[in-house]
């Protein structure tokens, strides 16, 4: 059962309390709100690395990229737009700040890749084939899908033979053969086998490394340990031991370097492990509906907004505060907090398989405001414009300077692509 202490230590101290009511009188509500020093804090937390690559689909806000950036972390993307992002945000193309990550090159992507001289990961031997023959002598990575995945849900695991995500692992002898045929410079290896993935998982992935490394039969200059660090979205869950987990990598990156005459670098490729903390989706209270015996609340955030629960059953912390930012506390009732969609999956309590969970929660005034926690990562970047309901405005704050850095979109903006029809043929 939760506790309503968790939420004041862990969601929402006092201070941030007040900026996110002043805030919501500012720019209405609903709105993301991103904690600089936290990004900051978790990039110190992995100094254990030589080199961080952001997953960007975390969180792409082009201001947040830019802290990042400045903190010495490099960047991954996954489409063509996240390649803009990157750009935009300061990252050079043709160095190794950027590596394009993927399992299938559309056409445009493949393009800019190789106008850009972009590193590419590849994650099938179709993207090595069709890059080969357009880009000879470029840099390339091979993400391997070892055998084995894990995930916080079967939508999240990224490894074994369910998995569409990388090359195979008994292919890589062959593949040895191909790349040396191909004339592609491999830079090295990757393994990302899923999402929110616990140490057992994630320590057999040093020993994978080594045996794909030893059926490769290249020299290779790094090793990726991709990305699925876990982080306590529950209250009683632990910190990732990251030292340890450094450690681990540091024993099979000996051993490759030791089999081979070039230093080997061990990247670690973290999406939400540097954002989910700093984030926050804030809602404002608009119904209070008792039924049967337990309430509803709903919300002006859906799952159009914040997906996770919805999508995988994902717990985030919810708290409600007044509007002079006092955390609502009293009688606990039974409680399932939803949106204002039209459809019944719409409720940000709920499990893995789609039942309704009612949570003791103190009951909130219509006013008050809804405060979900640990939502920098997949939040805004999995949201939509179901309902017709335009996204919402992302803030930073860094201190004493608080940014708007994405504005509200607008129901005009929203509909403006499908103002002049075009008769293409008739
Ligand atoms: N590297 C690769 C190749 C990836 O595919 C991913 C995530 C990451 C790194 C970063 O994973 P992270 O450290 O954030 O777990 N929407 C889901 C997560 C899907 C992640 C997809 N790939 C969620 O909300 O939990």
């Amino acid at each position: 059962m939760l506790d309503v202490s968790d939420f004041i230590t862990s969601a929402v101290s006092p201070n941030k309390g007040l900026l996110m009511t002043t805030l919501a009188i500012k720019l209405g509500t609903p709105f993301w709100l991103y904690d600089a020093s936290i990004v900051r804090r978790q990039i110190k937390r992995l100094q254990g690395f030589d080199i961080i690559r952001y997953a960007q689909k975390a969180n792409g806000n082009i201001n947040l990229l830019k802290i990042i950036r400045r903190n010495g972390v490099k960047i991954d993307a996954v489409s063509n737009g996240e390649i803009a992002r990157a750009l935009a945000a300061g990252y050079r193309a043709g160095s190794n700040d950027l590596v394009f990550v993927s399992d299938v090159f559309d056409q445009t992507t493949l393009k800019q890749v190789v106008e850009l001289c972009i590193p590419v990961n590849c994650g099938s031997t179709d993207m090595i084939d069709q890059l080969a023959m357009l880009s000879p002598g470029h840099q390339i990575w091979l993400r391997i899908n070892p055998g084995f995945g894990h995930g916080h849900s079967k939508k999240t695991n990224t490894g074994g033979p369910l998995s569409k995500h990388g090359i195979w692992h008994e292919q890589l002898s062959e593949l040895g053969r191909k790349i040396k045929s191909s004339k592609l410079n491999l830079v090295g290896l990757h393994m990302h086998i899923g999402s929110d993935v616990d140490y057992k998982h994630l320590g057999k992935v040093c020993n994978a490394m080594i045996e794909a490394y030893m059926k490769l039969g290249m020299q290779i200059r790094a090793v990726s340990a991709g990305g699925g660090l876990s982080i306590p979205y529950h209250s009683d869950c632990k910190n990732v031991a990251i030292d340890y987990y450094a450690q681990q990598w540091n024993v099979a990156r000996l051993k490759i370097q030791d089999s081979q005459t070039i230093p080997v670098q061990i990247e670690i490729e973290p999406g939400r492990f540097l954002v989910a903390e700093a984030g926050y989706l804030i809602a404002e209270v608009r119904a209070v509906k008792k039924v049967a015996e337990r309430y509803f609340v709903i919300v002006d955030a859906g799952f159009n907004d914040l997906v996770r629960p919805a999508m995988y059953g994902s717990y985030h912390h919810i708290c409600f505060i007044d509007p002079a930012a006092n955390l609502v506390i009293g009688a606990l009732h039974q409680v399932a907090v939803a949106g204002p969609l039209c459809e019944a999956g719409d409720v940000f309590t709920q499990n893995k398989d789609g039942t309704i969970e009612f949570k003791n929660l103190p009951l909130p005034k219509i006013g008050d405001f809804c405060i979900f926690a640990d939502a920098g990562a997949y939040g805004s970047t999995m949201s939509s414009n179901y309902n017709s309901r335009p996204l919402i405005p992302e803030v930073i704050v860094d201190g004493s300077d608080i940014r708007l850095v994405r504005r509200r979109q607008t129901i005009k903006e929203m509909l403006s692509l499908e103002n002049d029809d075009h008769l293409l043929e008739n």
